[in-house]
């Protein structure tokens, strides 16, 4: 089992929080602003892979502790795999998840293969070394949004095998089945046998 302090080169509290509870005590998970740090971390890469390792590296350059970063992208088949990488500022950099999603409802009128995946890439650095993980969640994208709970595409992302969206699941249901989920469990399986 990995021991020690190992960052999660994110802001979001809440996802540490979860991973801090899946990781257990012998691992303490800390977030950016714990190290007093604040600041957007730059994404300059045309894919997932590049932007987290990107992010890890530079954290791990700049306080030299071990550490990790996740990328989501929502991958659109019929488009290419659109809008991946570049998921959160679809509909352009001032615009939010209302405009991402009416931008891809759109797009994919009269189109008639709505398959997409939520993919997760997991980038962890350990003394210099890449360790990369993934996560997805194959599904399609509704006609129209469904549901209020969850954030992002969740409204317009129906999962393979279930007849409700993302948005119409609790924390509990959506968490095992998700991308970030998956991936995080591959990361910490890959701890424990460290
Ligand atoms: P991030 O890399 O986790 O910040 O995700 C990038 C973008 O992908 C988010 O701003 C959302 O638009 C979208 N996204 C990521 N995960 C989810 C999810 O679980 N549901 C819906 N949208 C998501």
């Amino acid at each position: 089992m990995y021991q020690g302090t190992l960052i999660f080169a994110t802001g979001n509290a809440n996802k540490v929080k979860e991973v801090q509870a899946l990781v257990g005590n012998s691992i303490a998970v800390k977030s950016l602003h714990d190290l007093n740090y604040f600041d957007e971390l730059s994404e300059t890469h045309d894919t997932l892979e590049g932007n987290a390792l990107e992010k890890a590296q530079f954290i791990f350059e700049k306080f030299g502790e071990n550490c990790f970063s996740e990328d989501t992208g929502l991958e659109v088949e019929a488009l290419n795999g659109e809008p991946g990488v570049y998921s959160a500022r679809y509909a352009g950099p001032d615009k939010g998840a209302a405009e991402n999603m009416d931008l891809l409802l759109e797009k994919l009128q009269g189109k008639t293969n709505r398959r997409a995946r939520f993919r997760t890439v997991i980038s962890l650095i350990i003394n210099g070394t890449e360790h990369r993980f993934e996560g997805i969640a194959e599904g399609y994208i509704l006609e129209a949004r469904k549901g209020s709970a969850g954030f992002g595409y969740d409204p317009i992302f129906q999962p393979d095998g279930y007849d409700k969206s993302f948005a119409e699941m609790t924390l509990e249901e959506k968490a095992p089945i998700s991308h970030r989920g998956k991936a995080v469990k591959q990361l910490i399986e890959f701890l424990k046998l460290f």
